[in-house]
């Protein structure tokens, strides 16, 4: 189970606040763990990288973890916009192919003509309610889902591993805002051609150092990308893994850290699940 703490900080109070909301086990957890009451949270917050020991205890699988019995993996990387997804999907896409894996890397929304809707949506150029989004987006996913040609159900089938950039996570946690997350959860979760992730890894980034690296990176801003708005998507996302905790395999990976460490706790992170 993810723990409390994670998502507690993933909304990013403050370190007194965490400290209050945390359930009394979580809590006691964490205290053992740094062999004291006192100052235990403030041990851990200060911690710059997340070594073994922390990983077991913030990190560990899902004790439900189900085998879905298809032939590929399905993985997930999620994360605020800038938090390096497309650096670590390039870098785990050559690691697992350098372990004798077949990979297909893909992303969400795709180049679909609905993938053009949501793009030109996103642009601002033809504004869409927030529920008009998810629908987008939902049907976006289907066809990402169910193509013939190169849907993501036949390379799990014939045996491709599957690196996915950005999925339903994103919908509920940015459609979320606007609409009603339950309404999106329920119909990407029940739609029978969306198929479950095996795993979801979420890179874990300040909203400050997320603003720091789009500046760098972007000529031009989409409409999620403001300081205001990566705030409430962090907050949802921790709504949306606290809500699907119970039936997914989600990690929370500390994307605050050199890029050869992101990397490496990526990938032993999916060495782990499989
Ligand atoms: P990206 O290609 O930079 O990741 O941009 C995709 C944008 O689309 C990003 O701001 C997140 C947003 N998005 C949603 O709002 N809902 C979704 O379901 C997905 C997949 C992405």
């Amino acid at each position: 189970m993810l723990t409390e703490l994670r998502l507690l900080m993933l909304e990013g109070p403050d370190p007194g606040e965490i400290e209050k909301r945390l359930p009394p086990d979580e809590l006691g957890a964490l205290a053992a763990w740094y062999g004291k009451k006192e100052g235990a949270l403030n041990a851990f917050l200060s911690l710059t990288e997340y070594g073994e020991k922390e990983n077991a205890l913030l990190y560990k699988k899902t004790a439900h973890a189900e085998k879905s019995g298809r032939k590929g993996r399905f993985i997930v990387l999620e994360g605020l916009d800038g938090a390096g997804k497309t650096t670590h999907i390039e870098l785990l896409r050559r690691a697992l192919t350098a372990d004798g894996h077949t990979v297909y890397a893909t992303a969400e929304p795709t180049a679909s003509a609905t993938g053009g809707l949501i793009r030109d949506a996103l642009s601002g150029l033809h504004p869409r309610t927030a529920s008009e989004l998810a629908a987008l987006f939902l049907s976006d996913r289907i066809q990402h889902n169910v193509n013939p040609k190169n849907g993501i159900r036949g390379f799990l089938d014939s045996g491709v591993d599957v690196i996915c950039d950005r999925y339903y996570y994103s919908s509920l946690a940015y459609q979320g805002i606007d609409s009603d997350i339950g309404w999106v959860a329920r119909m990407n979760l029940d739609c029978p051609d969306v198929i479950r992730p095996d795993a979801c890894i979420f890179l874990d980034l300040s909203v400050e150092k997320c603003i720091e690296r789009m500046a760098k990176d972007r000529v031009t801003a989409e409409i999620f990308e403001t300081e205001e708005m990566i705030r409430r998507v962090k907050r949802r996302f921790a709504d949306t893994f606290r809500m699907l905790n119970d039936r997914e395999n989600i990690y929370i990976v500390n994307a605050d850290s050199s890029r050869e460490s992101v990397a490496a706790a990526i990938y032993n992170t999916v060495k782990g699940i499989f």
